[in-house]
C-alpha cells in the first residue's frame, strides 16, 4: 500500500466525556464492531469515581489496565481507526488535555439526563483551543430524559459551539422508539441490547408514506414529520467543512450500553472525521505527507515493573513513516537514537511493529530520555508547538519525611514529574521544591508512589499560591531585576525558566502594574519561541 493512501485510512480520535456519561461503553461497542474484541466487558474501565482518600490505591491498580488502553487500534471498513484512551476523573484532566492535542478529532459523550456538566465543558475549551473537530453523541435515550430541543440549546450555550442534529429521536426513556438518520433519510427502530453485528434500519423515502406507521404509531409518526420539517427549516443542509473547521459540531442520538446509534455515528464519523492532520512547529507546519519522519511524545507511562523501572513513552507520529531500529533524532538532547522493540497495544496485548505512519501512535521503551512534549525527526531541527504545561491550581510544598532518602526523593519527583503527574517549581534558594496539580488526588498519588516505586515518605504542606505564571522579558536587565526584587515568590520549573508564584489575583494584578516590561505567560508554550 502506498505512503498516501496508508494516511488516508487512517483516523485518529479521543471519546470524551464528563465521567459516567458512558464512554467507556460506548469505547467497548466500537471496538465490537471493529472486531478488536470480541466481549463485551473486555475494555476495563480506568475510571476512578469518587474522590476519596482510597482512591490512589486504586489507580495504582489501574494503572496497568490504562497502559493498555492508552491506545486502541481496530479496523472497520477499510479505515484503520486508532481510539485514544483520556482518564475520566477530572484531577486527571491535564493528561487528558495533552491526549487531546495527539488526536485529529473528538467524539464527546453526553448524557441525556444530565446535559452539558462542568467536565464536558472543560474539555471542549481545550478542543476549541485546538479547532478540533468535535461530533455529539447523545447518549441513555432510554432514559427519560431533558428535551432534545432543550439539550441542542444547552450544547451551543455552554459549549459555545454551533450544533446540527444529523438524527432525531422518536421519544425517549420507556417509550423510546428509535431515531431518524437526517444524514441518509434512514429510520432506525430501538431495540435493547442488540447485538453490535446486527442491523434493523429501514430506508424512508418519504416520511410522508404511511407504510411508517407499520413500524411505529401515527401519533409518533406525525410527532416525528413535525420535527424534522422544523428541524430542515432551522438547519441549512449539513456542511461538512464547517464540521472540520471546528464551526459545527453534528448531533447523534443512541443509547451506547443497548448497542443503539453506534453504528450510525461510526458510519457517519468514517465519513466525516478528519484523517491526520498537520502539526505547527517551531519552523513550519508539519504535514503527515511530508516524507521524513517526525512525531512528538505526549505520554509517558513509568514504572509499570518497579523493579525494572521502565517507562513508556507514546509518540504520536506526524508525518512519514516510523521505522523499527532505524536512528531518528531526538530534537530536545540533540541526541539520535532507535528503537529496537516499539509496540502497539490492543487489550493486554502488546506487539512489536516493524514500522507506523502518521495518525498511528506508538509506544517507545525509555530509559529516561524523554519528557512530554518532546520531538523526534529524521534530522531535522524543529519542536512541535501546543504541549503545554499549564498552570496548576493547587500548590504544595514537598516536604521529606525521611532525610536517609533525600535522593530518592528527588529522583522520584523528577521523575514521576516527567511522567506529567505533576508539575514541579523549585525555589533556587533553599532548594525548596513545590508541587503543582490540577487535583488534590495527584498528592495522594505521588505520596504513595515516592514510597512504593522509590521507597521516600515525603508529605506535603499547604501554600497560599494561586497561580504559576512563566516569566520572560525583551530586556534581560529588566527581567535580572525582577527577579531579584520578587525572590521570594520566583521558582524555576524543570527546565530552568523562572516562574513566578502568584499568591492571589490582586498580588498578580500589583506586580503586572508595577513591572510592565515583564510578560506573564499562563502557559509554558512560550518557551518553543527560544528554541
Ligand atoms: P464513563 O466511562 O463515561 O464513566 O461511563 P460508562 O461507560 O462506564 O457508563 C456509566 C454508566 O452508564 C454505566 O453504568 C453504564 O452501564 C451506563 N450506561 C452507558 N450507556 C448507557 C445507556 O445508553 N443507557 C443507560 N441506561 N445506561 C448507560 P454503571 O451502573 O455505572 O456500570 P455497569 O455496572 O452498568 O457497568
Amino acid at each position: 500500500m502506498s505512503f498516501t493512501s496508508e494516511i488516508a485510512k487512517r483516523k485518529t480520535f479521543a471519546i470524551i466525556a464528563h465521567p459516567d456519561a458512558g464512554k467507556t461503553t460506548l469505547t467497548e461497542k466500537f471496538l465490537l464492531f471493529g472486531g478488536a474484541i470480541q466481549t463485551a466487558g473486555a475494555v476495563k474501565s480506568n475510571k476512578i469515581k469518587k474522590a476519596t482518600t482510597s482512591d490512589f490505591m486504586e489507580i495504582e491498580k489501574q494503572r496497568g489496565i490504562s497502559v493498555a488502553t492508552s491506545v486502541m487500534n481496530f479496523q472497520y471498513k477499510g479505515f484503520s481507526i486508532n481510539l485514544l484512551d483520556t482518564p475520566g476523573h477530572k484531577d486527571f484532566a491535564e493528561d487528558t488535555y495533552r491526549t487531546l492535542t495527539a488526536v485529529d478529532s473528538v467524539v464527546l459523550v453526553i448524557d441525556c439526563v444530565k446535559g452539558v456538566e462542568e467536565q464536558t465543558e472543560k474539555l471542549m475549551e481545550v478542543c476549541r483551543m485546538r479547532d478540533t473537530p468535535v461530533i455529539v453523541f447523545i447518549n441513555k435515550m432510554d432514559r427519560d430524559g431533558k428535551d432534545p430541543y432543550d439539550l441542542l440549546e444547552e450544547l451551543e450555550t455552554k459549549l459555545n459551539i454551533k450544533v446540527q442534529p444529523l438524527s432525531w429521536p422518536i421519544n425517549m426513556g420507556t417509550s423510546f422508539k428509535g431515531v431518524y438518520n437526517l444524514f441518509d433519510n434512514g429510520l432506525l427502530l430501538f431495540e435493547p441490547n442488540k447485538k453490535a453485528t446486527q442491523d434493523n434500519s429501514i430506508t424512508i423515502n418519504d416520511l410522508n408514506d404511511p407504510t411508517i406507521e407499520n413500524y411505529i404509531s401515527k401519533r409518533d409518526a406525525d410527532k416525528l414529520r413535525e420535527d424534522i420539517e422544523l428541524i430542515q427549516g432551522v438547519y441549512e443542509p449539513f456542511n461538512k467543512q464547517a464540521y472540520l473547521d471546528a464551526k459545527l459540531a453534528p448531533v447523534f442520538f443512541g443509547s451506547g450500553v443497548n448497542n443503539f446509534g453506534v453504528k450510525e455515528l461510526l458510519e457517519t464519523f468514517i465519513q466525516i472525521a478528519p484523517n491526520p492532520l498537520g502539526r505547527p512547529s517551531t519552523t513550519r507546519d508539519i504535514l503527515p505527507q511530508d516524507p521524513k519522519f517526525s512525531g512528538f511524545v505526549f505520554k509517558i507511562h513509568a514504572n509499570l515493573d518497579p523493579k525494572h523501572r521502565d517507562r513508556i513513552a507514546f509518540l504520536r507520529i506526524c508525518s512519514g513513516k516510523f521505522e523499527r531500529n532505524k536512528f531518528f533524532h531526538h530534537v530536545r538532547l540533540d541526541k539520535n537514537m532507535r528503537f529496537a522493540a516499539p509496540v502497539t497495544f490492543m487489550g493486554q496485548e502488546k506487539e512489536i511493529i516493524e514500522d507506523a505512519f502518521p495518525g498511528d501512535v506508538v509506544g517507545l521503551y525509555d530509559t529516561g530520555n524523554f519528557k512530554i512534549g518532546d520531538t523526534l525527526t529524521e534530522g531535522e531541527d524543529f519542536l512541535f508547538k501546543g504541549i503545554p504545561s499549564f498552570s496548576p491550581e493547587i500548590f504544595k510544598e514537598l516536604v521529606n519525611n525521611d532525610p536517609m532518602k533525600s535522593k530518592q526523593l528527588e529522583k522520584g519527583i523528577e521523575q514521576l514529574t516527567d511522567e506529567g503527574v505533576a508539575q514541579l517549581f523549585t525555589f533556587e534558594i533553599g532548594n525548596r521544591k513545590i508541587v503543582g496539580t490540577v487535583g488534590e488526588l495527584q498528592f495522594d498519588v505521588i505520596q504513595y508512589r515516592l514510597m512504593g516505586e522509590y521507597g521516600a515518605k515525603c508529605s506535603f504542606r499547604p501554600m497560599q499560591i494561586f497561580k504559576a505564571y512563566w516569566v520572560t522579558s525583551d530586556d534581560d536587565k529588566k527581567l535580572d531585576e525582577f527577579k531579584r526584587r520578587k525572590y521570594t515568590n520566583i521558582a524555576i520549573d524543570k527546565d530552568k525558566n523562572p516562574v513566578f508564584l502568584a499568591e492571589s489575583p490582586y498580588t498578580l494584578k500589583q506586580v503586572q502594574e508595577n513591572y510592565p516590561d515583564i510578560i506573564f505567560h499562563s502557559t509554558s508554550e512560550f518557551k518553543l519561541l527560544d528554541v
